[in-house]
């Protein structure tokens, strides 16, 4: 499509910044990708990802080797700035936007006069408009628009990503999005570059209902699951089988919950609700219950666990499964991993660990009672299986095969 962006710069090369960047790279369009992680951008340099997706190698090896992509340390002048930089919380779960500023303050030195700034990270509710300042105070001679309405120098946006790890690739040209600029035109400026890849619907709104609704949307998903999660502790001291009863609950018109597991990970939905929450903690108590429910999760499955430890004289522990969810290498905030290292610490059994999605164990699980081994050899060995996320792998296991053992299905895979 025809489009005036001639040179588009994404800054955060991670899983979200990196196939957003390769993506419009694809559409012809030169694309600067800047990341602070000098090792990140000397892989993509060389036309691969440092973190696995699927398809996202083949998009960026064409859109390298055609130079249509370049990773680089140091921002350079470009027409628009995406930012997809972390967003993590700090210990009170007040949101930590150091890197969103830091990102921001190195842009602000190539800025020029008609560049669009988007952000795309999740963040609290007012942080577009903190961008403005922050562009102001390195920029005194810019015209931003929280100050200048009309016809501000630069356009600022905010535009929250949905993509979903896994289905990242497709995901990110199908999904509608939602653009809320600091005025209209900054919105409208804002579609059209999304119009040079998405081909799901774009819809205008101003930058406080943005940023808001993508923390409703994970804050949504939480109090759900959470349901889902108290139900499951429920049925545990009746002594019932939770999959069964949702499934026929289900069959009710207009009731569909959400699958129990093992809590909540990742980088979203454990970690956006609290945008809301520690802004707003009177006016958000079901978000904040939701949280606890799903934040003690993992210790119930401990206890489950330390129970049928007790009944070995030397027992041995299959983890099945260490990321967040099925089928990623992502072990961010993975109730999976938190599990797993506490059963280490515990120091109450041997751990075999299976995660097909990973070579190594990560640092923080070493030691001589915990070992990385394949399906196979852990099904033999095991007293216990503890299936804690369900990849594909464990799927496709006959849970018949392992009925000598004491399973734990926490996922509702074998169950
Ligand atoms: N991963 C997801 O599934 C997902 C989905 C929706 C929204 N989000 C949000 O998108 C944002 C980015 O998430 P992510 O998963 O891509 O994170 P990530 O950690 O995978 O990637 C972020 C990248 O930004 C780089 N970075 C940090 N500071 C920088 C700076 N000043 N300049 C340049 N690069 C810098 C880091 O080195 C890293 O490579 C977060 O706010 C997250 O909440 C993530």
């Amino acid at each position: 499509m025809k489009t005036d962006f001639k040179r588009i710069s994404v800054v955060g090369l991670g899983y979200i910044g990196l196939p957003t960047a390769a993506t419009i790279a694809a559409r012809n369009i030169d694309v600067i990708g800047v990341d602070i992680n000098q090792s990140a951008v000397e892989k993509i340099s060389q036309g691969e990802a440092h973190f696995s997706e699927p398809d996202l190698d083949i998009l960026l090896r064409s859109t390298v080797s055609t130079k249509k992509l370049r990773a680089v340390t140091q921002p350079e002048a470009a027409d628009a700035f995406l930012i997809a930089v972390p967003t993590p919380f700090i210990d009170d779960h007040a949101a930590d936007l150091s890197f969103v500023e830091k990102a921001v303050r190195s842009i602000a030195k190539v800025l020029e006069p008609g560049n669009l700034v988007i952000l795309e990270s999740t963040s609290p509710v007012g942080t577009t408009q903190l961008i403005c300042e922050w562009i102001a105070k390195e920029r005194p001679d810019l015209r931003l628009p929280y100050e200048h309405r009309d016809k501000p120098d630069i356009n600022v946006a905010y535009c929250p990503e949905r993509i979903l790890p896994g289905r990242m690739v497709w995901e990110l040209v199908q999904n509608d999005r939602i653009v809320g600029g600091m005025t209209e035109h900054c919105a409208k400026r804002a579609k059209s570059l999304y119009e040079i890849f998405v081909q799901g619907e774009i819809h205008l709104s101003n930058a406080h209902t943005a940023e808001l609704v993508k923390l409703i949307e994970n804050a949504y998903r939480d109090v759900n699951i959470a349901f889902a999660n108290e139900l499951s502790i429920l049925c545990d001291k009746l002594d019932l089988n939770v999959w069964d009863a949702i499934k026929l609950a289900n069959r009710h018109p207009r009731v569909n919950i959400l699958n129990p597991g093992p809590g909540v990970g990742g980088h979203c939905i454990a970690v956006d609700p609290w945008f809301l929450i520690h802004g707003s903690p009177d006016e958000t108590p079901l978000m904040k219950t939701a949280r606890q429910v799903n934040d003690g999760k993992p210790q119930i499955i401990i206890s489950t666990i330390e129970k049928q430890i007790d009944r070995f004289r030397e027992p041995v522990v299959a983890c099945l499964g260490l990321a967040y969810k099925p089928d990623v290498d992502d072990l961010r905030e993975s109730p999976a991993l938190q599990i797993t290292k506490t059963l280490m610490k515990n120091e109450t059994a041997e751990l075999l660990i299976v995660e097909p999605n990973i070579d190594e164990l990560p640092a923080s699980l070493t030691g001589d009672h915990v070992h990385k081994v394949d399906l196979d050899e852990a099904i033999e060995k095991a007293d216990i299986v503890l299936l804690l996320v369900a990849h594909k792998q464990f799927a496709a296991l006959d849970p018949r095969k392992i009925n000598e053992t004491v399973i734990i299905d926490t996922v509702g895979l074998w169950s």
